[in-house]
């Protein structure tokens, strides 16, 4: 089958979340189950193509045109990578935006991207099935069953939208209809209207044929209020067509036995590097050594409200009287990047901060910390606690999400189990959840179990790509029923 990528950032080209590692580790795997994949992305400042095959193709937006050439680029793992090329949309210092503000033109930005996937599909690389991620890409699913329909062969093609993150809406004023060139009627509740805004969203959840996200307990979650960021309702009119597929890691970049960035290799046999990454990791840190005889936390993250860390803010005295110390990586909204740095001043023996993005580091804290922090307000699926066990760090997650799919609690009697979680979203749980995880860190037997617990499982690509497959073919042989019900 050959389906088609859109999404707004995708390893080894750009990144700033989970979003990116899946769209590397997807369609390798679906190209390892013999199916043909071509992935669309923008082309970012720092993404290195191969050449030009199409120097400028036209895309309209609103009442001009725009003329993005078409980039490509092949590495190793056999999928096919297209570029949309507008400098003056994509050559910017971030992806998104600068100085925790939105870039004003985004709406405008991801819908070139769109357009120009549609029309790239049509003239280069006509696919079975276009999967969707998140809302940059919705106006791929809106246009094809809008401006499109009477395209006789785009109309065939069924759009699979995955919904990675409920929380980011892409939520613009009415105007933008008229500069990204969409009708006004398309302002509507049984479209992309939301309280008054724009929400493209919204149109990615209406109008693709298929919805999926990224683990089976966010596909309960987001048919809640709790969880639906206000577009619950609109999730339930399509639960019938909604499925979670859970993410997988890809094996051969996070996993210590073979991870290049890591102080030392080391697998569930034989434990005994783990320590020379510790001893690195604290250095990293500039923390001083003593902290080798103590549990280390580890925190890697986009610091954002969606995280939990309000949780280990209000806690923070309590947490410190304990014997252990804490490495933490990451960057984003100002107020827990201040947050972060206070504690660090608070308690500088025993907690350290880095607020960056740093690849190496992220993969340095897997390795080194003995335990991983995800007190995660609402987490889709969540990749690091994955990461973290194959690391043989163990996890403490809030049981939400893919956090909860993923983390079996610990049962000291039974000897079962993965890590820690708490449910309720408070300061006491998240304590109550870590004070677990030390006293079994104190009991060495349990410890060595509970990593080996880990260690041990499986989240490979290779089951959730079958699943994707699945969906994919039923997806086409719904929009051929749907195009013959429409033809009658
Ligand atoms: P989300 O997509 O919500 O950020 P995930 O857990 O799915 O959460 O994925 C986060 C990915 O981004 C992981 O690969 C993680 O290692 C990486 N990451 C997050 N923050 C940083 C950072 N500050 N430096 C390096 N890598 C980071
Ligand atoms: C999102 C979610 C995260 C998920 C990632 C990849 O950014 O926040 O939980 O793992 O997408 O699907």
């Amino acid at each position: 089958m050959r389906i088609l990528f859109v999404a707004s950032e995708g390893l080894p080209f750009s990144k700033t979340g989970g979003l990116a590692d899946v769209l590397e580790a997807l369609p390798k795997a679906l190209v390892g189950q013999g199916h043909d994949v071509a992935v669309v992305l923008p082309r970012y400042r720092n993404t290195q193509i191969k050449n030009i095959v199409i120097k400028s193709l036209t895309v309209p937006m609103g009442t001009s045109l725009r003329f993005p050439a078409i980039g490509v680029a092949a590495p190793p793992g056999g999928v096919q990578y297209f570029f949309v090329d507008d400098p003056q949309y994509f050559d910017r210092e971030e992806l998104y935006g600068v100085g925790g503000r939105d870039y004003p033109d985004n709406a405008e930005r991801f819908a070139e991207v769109a357009r120009a996937a549609i029309e790239l599909a049509k003239q280069l690389w006509l696919p079975d099935v276009i999967h969707c991620h998140d809302w940059q890409s919705v106006l791929v699913p809106v246009l094809l069953r809008t401006a499109y329909t009477p395209d006789p062969q785009l109309s065939a093609i069924p759009v699979i939208f995955t919904i990675h993150n409920m929380g980011y809406h892409g939520l613009f004023p009415r105007d933008v209809l008229a500069r990204i060139g969409l009708p006004d009627s398309l302002f509507r509740v049984d479209g992309l209207e939301f309280f008054g805004h724009v929400n493209y969203l919204k149109g990615g959840l209406i109008f693709s044929d298929y919805l999926t996200t990224v683990s089976r307990k966010y596909a309960e979650e987001i048919q809640t209020t709790e969880y639906g960021h206000g577009l619950d309702g609109v999730v339930r009119t399509r639960a019938d067509h909604l499925v979670g597929i859970l993410n997988g890691v890809d094996y051969s970049v996070w996993n210590p036995e073979v991870d290049s960035l890591i102080a030392a290799r080391y697998s569930a046999k034989d434990l005994s590097g783990k320590q020379a990454c510790k001893r690195d990791l604290l250095a990293e840190f500039q923390l001083p050594e003593e902290n080798l005889e103590r549990p280390l936390i580890g925190i890697v993250s986009r610091f954002a409200d969606q995280k939990g860390f309000d949780l280990l803010a209000q806690m923070a005295d309590e947490l410190m009287q304990e014997d252990l110390a804490i490495v933490a990586l990451g960057s984003g909204e100002a107020k827990h990047e201040r947050m972060f740095r206070e504690l660090s001043q608070q308690f500088p023996e025993r907690l350290a901060v880095k607020i960056a993005y740093d690849n190496t580091l992220a993969h340095k804290i897997e390795a080194g910390a003995d335990v991983f922090l995800m007190p995660s307000r609402y987490e889709p699926c969540g990749l690091n606690q994955i990461y973290s066990l194959r690391y043989g760090t163990v996890p403490v997650v809030r049981a939400t999400g893919g956090l909860d799919d993923t983390i079996e609690p610990f049962d000291p009697a039974s000897g079962r189990g993965t890590g820690f979680k708490f449910s309720e979203y408070t300061g006491p749980a998240l304590l109550a959840a870590l004070q677990e995880a030390l006293a079994a860190y104190d009991d060495k037997t349990a410890w060595r179990r509970l990593q080996a617990n880990g260690m041990a499982k499986d989240f490979s690509w290779n089951a959730s790509a079958l699943e994707y497959g699945r969906l994919y073919d039923a997806a086409r042989k719904g929009r051929i029923r749907t195009a013959a019900v429409s033809s009658k």
